[in-house]
């Protein structure tokens, strides 16, 4: 018999079939009222277990997370709240669950405890619809740039350029701790390390995808990045996932309404479909926010912001606006900054870019025209001479969720840039020549991938919603 899946069988209306279906042991319930998981759907596919003569040894093999399959006939439910059910004919143990063993229990558990034991986690409806949620957006992004003539680029994952400057990188290398050989200044020698110089992890595929944009026309990457930042944060990973488009012939304008659109369509996917477990997490935040203190609760539920965002413009305001408007709030008057803005020029922290986001203009923002003298060598100076077409996307609870910008296309102003910076020309010499070969202007942004997840499923922490995260002392499983 062909093997069934719990989502199939409660869609089914093909009553008073048999049916086989595996899966695992949510609970049971009076020795007979099996709650059934697969992994297929939130929901539980309940089996009723009336044997005849009832096999006292069998029963009590029928615990929590036991993997079982089970054969029986599909019929109408009687019970409230769910359409089938399985009147149980055969049911073989697969993998016993030994209860007093098993470390999560049918109760509420803290995300903390549930972190210590990510290898299970994925068991409880919040994981199990995190993860179905993220691996539907991952869907989504392919989807979206796939049917907008974009190209995937898979940059490398080992570089040997850390020119970027997006954050600390993790270094790559063959020599033992210690036996690492010395030059003649006494400096480790890596022309005797296996790629013969420096290596790192890569912090952004974005100088890589330039190049290919300038051959693709319209390119994107979707992978691994890491950051050696020991950022303690429910924002930051150290190892996380970025989705970077990288587009020839856009302006910054241009890069804007990509980056909007882009959000809205694979938000729009997920709300079309993951409509359960959507309602799991719209419900589970509910009750999270019932113990917050009214003044700190969300006027939205969780579905109400995803249809917030994708029915509304982004607010699109410049950095010098943006510090006028944080010069004057109330929070920088009552010194309830820990970095108070004074003066153009000043970076903004995760506490303005909140402030902005959510008490004053309570919708996404992007923000643009930043000073050169806080954003990386490669955004194109505007005229003034001292902004550069750089553009953030800042999201209600998340902050930075994209950043990006119009690329410096002209190669005498990006060489001052490096030259300004002590950036070596001969360690980014492909780079320039995209700017010596048929140079275009073009734009891309990078976005963290964990933080759109984070914001769809309306999680707290970023440690929840990738399946192993990796902090700063925490690199288990
Ligand atoms: O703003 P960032 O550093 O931009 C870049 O790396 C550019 N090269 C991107 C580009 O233009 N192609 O990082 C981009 C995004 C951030 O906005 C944030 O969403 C995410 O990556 N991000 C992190 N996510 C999780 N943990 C971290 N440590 C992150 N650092 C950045
Ligand atoms: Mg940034």
């Amino acid at each position: 018999m062909k093997r069934s899946s719990v989502k199939e069988l409660l869609e089914s209306d093909k009553f008073l079939h048999e049916v086989h279906v595996n899966g695992w042991v949510r609970t049971f319930r009076s020795n007979r009222f099996i709650a059934l998981n697969d992994g297929s759907t939130i929901k539980n596919i309940q089996c009723v277990v009336d044997f005849e003569n009832t096999n006292e040894d069998l029963l009590k093999r029928i615990t929590t997370s036991a993997a079982v399959s089970i054969k029986g006939t599909l019929v109408e439910s009687q019970g409230k709240g769910q359409t089938s059910e399985i009147q149980v004919t055969t049911l073989e143990i697969l993998g016993d669950s030994n209860p007093e063993e098993y470390p999560i229990q049918p109760k509420k558990h803290s995300f903390e405890f549930l972190r210590e034991n990510a290898h299970l986690r994925v068991r409880t409806n919040t994981f199990s619809a995190v993860m179905r949620v993220r691996s539907a957006l991952s869907f989504a992004v392919h989807q979206y740039f796939q049917q907008n003539g974009f190209y995937y680029v898979n940059t490398p994952i080992i570089t040997g350029s850390d020119a970027e400057g997006a954050g600390e990188m993790f270094k790559v290398t063959n020599f033992e701790a210690n036996k690492a050989p010395l030059n003649e200044e006494g400096e480790v020698d890596y022309t005797q390390d296996f790629f013969g110089k420096e290596t790192n992890l890569t912090v952004s595929g974005q100088l890589e995808a330039e190049t290919y944009a300038m051959a693709l026309g319209k390119v994107y990457t979707f992978g691994p990045t890491f950051r050696a930042e020991n950022s303690n944060t429910t924002r930051h990973l150290a190892e996380f996932w970025m989705i970077e488009p990288e587009v020839a012939f856009n302006d910054l304008d241009a890069n804007m309404d990509l980056s909007e659109d882009f959000i809205k369509g694979v938000l729009q996917y997920v709300l079309d479909n993951c409509k359960d477990d959507l309602e799991f997490l719209d419900n589970r935040l509910a009750q999270e926010e019932k113990t917050k203190p009214q003044a700190e609760r969300s006027e939205m539920s969780l579905i109400e912001k995803l249809h917030f965002v994708v029915d509304n413009n982004f607010k699109r305001v410049s950095y010098t606006e943006a510090i006028d408007i944080l010069r004057n709030s109330k929070p920088n008057k009552k010194k309830k900054f820990q970095f108070p803005i004074n003066e153009w020029g000043a970076d903004l922290q995760s506490e303005h870019e909140r402030f902005l986001v959510e008490k004053h203009f309570k919708c996404p923002v992007i923000l643009f025209d930043y000073p050169a003298s806080i954003k990386a060598f490669y955004m194109r100076l505007n005229e003034d001479g001292k902004t550069v077409r750089a553009m953030d996307v800042l999201f209600p609870g998340i902050g930075e969720m994209v950043g990006g910008s119009q690329r410096e296309e002209r190669l005498d102003v990006l060489k001052e840039k490096m030259e300004a910076l002590g950036i070596e020309e001969e360690e980014l010499w492909w780079y320039l020549d995209t700017r010596k070969f048929g140079t275009a202007v073009h734009s891309g942004f990078g976005l963290g991938f964990e933080r759109l997840v984070l914001f769809t499923t309306g999680m707290g922490n970023i440690r929840d919603v990738i399946p192993f995260p990796r902090t700063p002392q925490n690199a288990e499983f």
